[in-house]
């Protein structure tokens, strides 16, 4: 029998992560006046996520989540959020046609601030500061009052978490997000990219797909699909002082919700079985991410399921694999099988980013774009030969033009890194690579589409 749940039942569990407040009691003034404040997202929304992951565990759709590593305040800006909003369109357009299936769009963002750490704190020229943890934890510069946790930052975050969502949400509906505009951009793209002729052929059909439709009378004003979308927020539940704070009951259903975002995920390095950020996670019914490293094993995977997902419910879970290009085939097929045999019902999503990560002999953290493309088709690849379905990738990635991430059609070498290097954490994909990505996945994802649509008209 599990034990009884409440928002506040992780407080009596063993905590990784967790920053040290200087003033306790202004945490607790902060979180009590957040308790009170409207909710960022609705139950409903919240469940209406969970029936599309439900579609991409059954293999009826494709799930795909991405943003900042971290959002922070200096970054806050209208621009920023339509272009990151922009090229998530654009990816899902492409992948949408070529795998011929809807596409979930879940987006990193409004509220992806807290960052788990390797060490509680950092040392430069021989003084010892607390480790930088977020935006709504503490500052990044390197001194004494930006690095001291400060509560006050809970409430900027949640301010401006209300606001990227209610512009997101805007654009999801307001006319922004119509797809013959999401193409027109993308054909832009292609009209400047180096590699643009090894994306034209697809681009193409995409645009005689939409003239067909048009010329049928299928237009954004008969049909109101074309010109509106589904976006969902995400982010990782590890500030758990917050994530309490924006639980409540949904009066429809008499659920616990985190209200924060429709999705929350576990991290690699919290989701110890035991711990508090599992025991919070168990009793919200928003649909779940959790994180899987190369350091997860089999049977530890299972009792993380039975304890995120007893009713087994599709949409739940989505497992969110983070290898690293050279480690994927050997660990994915163990975890899919275990999986397979106990019957649990998964979204299966790569994250090609976190298990790529190198530094450069300037030091730069940085990720090479060859070897995320290499984690991406092996991890099509593993699904393919286990008869599973490839659910969905992970990506962090900005709409800006930064250089952080080696290579693509740009090729960006480790000279250029210190032109626009500008993450508060990891390297994200620049709005071209991100795109490139998807018309690199597209190519995958229609080949195995002509193989099976074949194999089904000779059977
Ligand atoms: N409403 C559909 C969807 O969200 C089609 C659509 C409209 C769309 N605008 C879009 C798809 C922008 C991708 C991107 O899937
Ligand atoms: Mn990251």
């Amino acid at each position: 029998m599990a034990q009884p749940w409440s928002p506040s039942s992780w407080r009596g569990r063993p905590i990784r992560q967790v920053p040290e407040y200087p003033d306790p009691a202004a945490l607790v003034a902060v979180e009590t006046r957040l308790k009170t404040y409207p909710p960022l997202v609705f139950a409903g929304e919240a469940r209406n996520l969970t029936a599309g992951l439900a579609d991409v565990a059954e293999g009826k759709a494709f799930l795909l989540q991405g943003g900042d590593c971290a959002e922070s305040f200096a970054e806050f800006h209208p621009d920023n959020i339509r272009d990151t909003f922009r090229v998530l369109l654009q990816m899902s357009v492409v992948l949408t046609y070529a795998g011929a299936l809807p596409v979930v769009k879940l987006g990193r963002i409004a509220g992806q601030f807290a960052k788990p750490r390797s060490a509680d704190t950092e040392t430069q020229n021989g003084v010892t500061l607390p480790s930088y943890r977020g935006d709504n934890i503490n500052g990044i510069e390197f001194d004494e009052v930006s690095r001291a946790p400060d509560p006050a930052r809970l409430m900027q975050a949640y301010m401006q978490s209300a606001a990227t969502l209610n512009l997101l949400r805007a654009f999801a509906s307001g006319g922004y997000a119509d797809l013959h505009n999401v193409h027109r951009w993308t054909l832009g793209f292609i009209a400047g990219s180096p590699a643009g002729e090894r994306y034209r052929a697809l681009a193409g059909r995409i645009t005689e797909t939409l003239e067909f439709m048009e010329a049928c009378g299928i237009t954004p004003e008969s049909t109101p699909q074309l010109r509106a979308t589904d976006f969902y927020t995400s982010h990782e539940a590890l500030l758990l002082g917050y994530e309490q704070a924006m639980t409540r009951i949904d009066s429809t259903s008499g659920d616990w919700y985190d209200t924060s975002a429709h999705l929350v995920w576990i991290g690699d390095r919290t989701r110890n079985l035991d711990g508090a950020h599992v025991e919070f996670c168990r009793g919200i019914k928003n649909p779940i991410g959790l994180k899987c490293g190369p350091s997860l094993p089999e049977d530890e995977l299972l009792k993380l399921i039975a304890a995120l997902n007893p009713e087994n419910k599709a949409g739940r879970l989505t497992l969110i694999c983070r290898f690293g290009s050279d480690k994927i085939a050997d660990k994915l097929p163990r975890l899919i099988r275990a999986v397979k045999r106990e019957g649990a019902k998964v979204v299966w999503s790569c994250d090609p980013m976190h298990g790529n990560t190198v530094s450069t002999q300037s030091g730069f953290k940085t990720r090479p774009f060859e070897r995320i493309l290499k984690e991406v088709k092996a991890f099509f690849d593993v699904h393919r030969a286990e008869g599973t379905h490839a659910g969905g990738v992970h990506f962090e990635m900005t709409g800006q033009n930064v250089t952080e991430c080696l290579g693509g059609a740009q090729a960006i070498s480790e000279e250029d890194l210190a032109s626009r290097y500008q993450t508060h954490c990891d390297p994200r994909l620049n709005a071209n690579q991100a795109l490139e990505l998807a018309f690199l996945m597209a190519e995958s994802l229609r080949t195995e589409r002509m193989k099976d649509a074949r194999f089904a008209a000779s059977a």
